[in-house]
């Protein structure tokens, strides 16, 4: 697959801008295993980059134009760089576009602009980050092809200003950590606050797991109100509770917050405190005794997301349930919610009839068909 992608995105660049492009660099999706809705408090998140990516094809211009396109859309948005912003840009192009702009902002763009052409195999809604993906994608082309020489880290922050400030989605840095940290076979044990990291082997097909995706085809954005109400909530909690974000309350916390809080605010604060202390749970039992020890992690993990945090769906929840009752070890919903993909660890022998159960209770209960696949941990953002 990637090698298709690699050429056809090259094919692609070349039949619309009439030359060659410069290089192609590509970057994952991810999947979070767990630790959702604690990035922007400051908290921990453990996801992995997944087998599914975003290429780019990028040449520079020495005019201070941007051009861009994709597989994926007829549009060719083309605009200077110097005028990119809020209000210039909309739809997928404020993706590569913002990357440009945050760059900019940054002090880190020359002021030549460039073409660049877009293909991916992310799915695109189901909560595996298709946008961080492609702005991981164009990160580390304009990195290099700018000069720009920031690291890793650094570009995390440069897709989650592009996504927060262009886009207009109030989202937290870790799907363009996933996205540019990740290892073959490793997750990524992610510490949202001074964005410092340790990749961890996940071992599943040690164990004979594979990590099954099912994708309800219920599409989420997060620009849309729930996301930002969610953190709104948080940030109410924290200000409520005294402390400078959710990551510097615990369990001790939980009685306090309940006196001060309205019942909901106390639930979207007791997931997150809880859903900290799950990721810690998770990386130490993983370590101690590998995967098939996490299994309960999760499950805790889909309740409180459904219950507390109150961002599942009927299709996700339908999901989890199904894949548990046919032997999954664990399963949950992945990603902002609303919509999107839960996720289910599985023996290698169940995955068929795992697939085949939720694709039957969908059916039954009229749900959209879902999209079921399994993805493994891949490399993180490079050239190609
Ligand atoms: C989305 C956001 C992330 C994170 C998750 C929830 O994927 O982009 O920053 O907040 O939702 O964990």
């Amino acid at each position: 697959m990637t090698d298709v992608l690699k050429l056809k995105v090259a094919a692609g660049f070349e039949e619309l801008y009439g030359y060659q492009p410069l290089g192609i660099w590509s970057a994952p999706g991810r999947v979070n295993l767990i630790g959702e809705h604690t990035d922007y408090n400051e908290g921990f998140v453990f996801p992995f980059a997944i087998s599914r990516r975003t290429f780019a094809a990028v040449a520079l211009r020495t005019d201070g134009i941007a051009r861009v396109a994709s597989s994926f859309s007829s549009d060719v948005v083309e605009i200077p760089v110097a005028e990119i912003s809020r209000q210039t840009v909309s739809g997928w192009s404020a993706y590569p576009l913002g990357v440009a702009w945050a760059l900019k902002e940054l002090g880190k763009a020359n002021q030549t602009g460039f073409d660049l052409f877009i293909e991916s195999d992310v799915p695109v809604g189901a909560g595996l980050s298709s946008s961080a993906a492609i702005e991981c994608s164009v990160a580390v082309a304009l990195n290099e092809l700018w000069n720009a020489g920031l690291e890793l880290r650094d570009l995390a922050r440069v897709g989650q200003l592009a996504e927060n400030q262009i886009v207009g989605a109030p989202t937290g840095i870790m799907d363009q950590s996933a996205s540019l940290l990740g290892q073959l076979d490793h997750g990524v044990f992610l510490d949202c606050r001074d964005l410092s990291s340790q990749v961890i082997d996940l071992g599943f097909a040690r164990e004979g797991l594979e990590l099954l995706i099912i994708d309800t085809r219920v599409e989420h954005r997060h620009a849309d109100g729930g996301y930002a109400s969610r953190r709104a909530a948080c940030e109410a909690g924290a200000a409520a509770l005294g402390v400078r974000s959710l990551r510097d309350a615990s369990a001790a916390d939980l009685a306090r917050a309940q006196e001060l809080l309205d019942d909901v605010t106390f639930r979207r604060v007791r997931h997150v405190i809880t859903e900290n202390q799950r990721v810690l749970d998770t990386v130490a039992a993983l370590q101690a005794q590998g995967p098939r020890a996490i299994g309960e992690l999760l499950y805790q993990s889909h309740q409180s997301m459904r219950d507390d945090f109150e961002i599942s769906i009927d299709e996700l929840d339908t999901a989890v349930e199904t894949a548990l009752r046919h032997g999954a070890v664990g399963a949950r919903m992945t990603g902002g919610g609303f919509g999107g993909a839960a996720i289910a660890l599985c023996p290698i022998e169940k995955i068929s009839e795992i697939s085949r159960s939720v694709e039957a209770e969908f059916l039954a209960l009229g749900y959209a068909k879902p999209d079921i696949f399994v993805v493994s941990a891949a490399p993180g953002a490079h050239r190609e």
